[in-house]
């Protein structure tokens, strides 16, 4: 059988809907829709989905924030990070690389397009898919926050340098 292409591409308004569903699907962490709109209005350039055959089968969502460096913290030194606001891959198109394509366009435009540092994410202690996903992207974990999910699980603050 012939293997279908992917399509890994900058997200638009009529995309949202789409990407609001995948999310209710995948993840129990959600948001309005205003959210969603919010950010890809912000941040286009890193607001990206994933299509196979035509159908949108994944998304990962991003924002630029000023902070601290995870690596050498200083109040005296803020730098650009990106943060992974969520990524989500429909059941069926799992283990196909698209995770791992849509993580890698994002980071690249987070560098590139926003001038981001470093890229922080949370994720939950047992999203172990997600955990490998991300060290194998060259995150480490900075540190637990406890109780950080409405249902009281912790999370792990990751992060990947992209400067210096
Ligand atoms: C996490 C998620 C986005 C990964 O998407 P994906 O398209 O399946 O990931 P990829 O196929 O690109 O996998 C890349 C690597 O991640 C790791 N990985 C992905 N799924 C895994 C699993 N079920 N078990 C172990 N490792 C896994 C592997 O190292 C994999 O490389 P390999 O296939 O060469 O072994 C997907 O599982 C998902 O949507 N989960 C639900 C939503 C979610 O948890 N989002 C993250 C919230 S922080």
């Amino acid at each position: 059988m012939q293997e279908k292409a992917i399509i890994v591409r900058e997200a638009c308004h009529k995309d949202l809907f789409r990407v609001v569903e995948i999310n209710r699907i995948c993840l129990p962490e959600n948001y309005p829709y205003y959210f969603f709109q919010h950010l890809l209005e912000r941040y286009p350039g890193c607001f990206l989905v994933a299509e196979v055959d035509g159908e949108i089968v994944g998304y990962i969502m991003n924002r630029i924030e000023k902070g601290m460096s995870s690596f050498n913290p200083s109040p005296f030194r803020l730098v650009k990070k990106g943060h992974v606001v969520s990524i989500a891959v429909m059941p069926e198109h799992r283990r196909k690389g698209i995770g791992r394509m849509l993580l890698e366009w994002g980071i690249r435009s987070m560098r590139e397009e926003y001038g981001a540092e470093e890229v922080i994410l949370e994720v939950r202690v047992s999203n172990e898919p997600a955990l490998s996903l991300y060290k194998k992207m060259g995150f480490i974990v900075v540190k637990t926050i406890k109780g950080y999910y409405h249902d009281g699980e912790d999370a792990y603050l990751m992060s990947k340098k992209l400067v210096g």
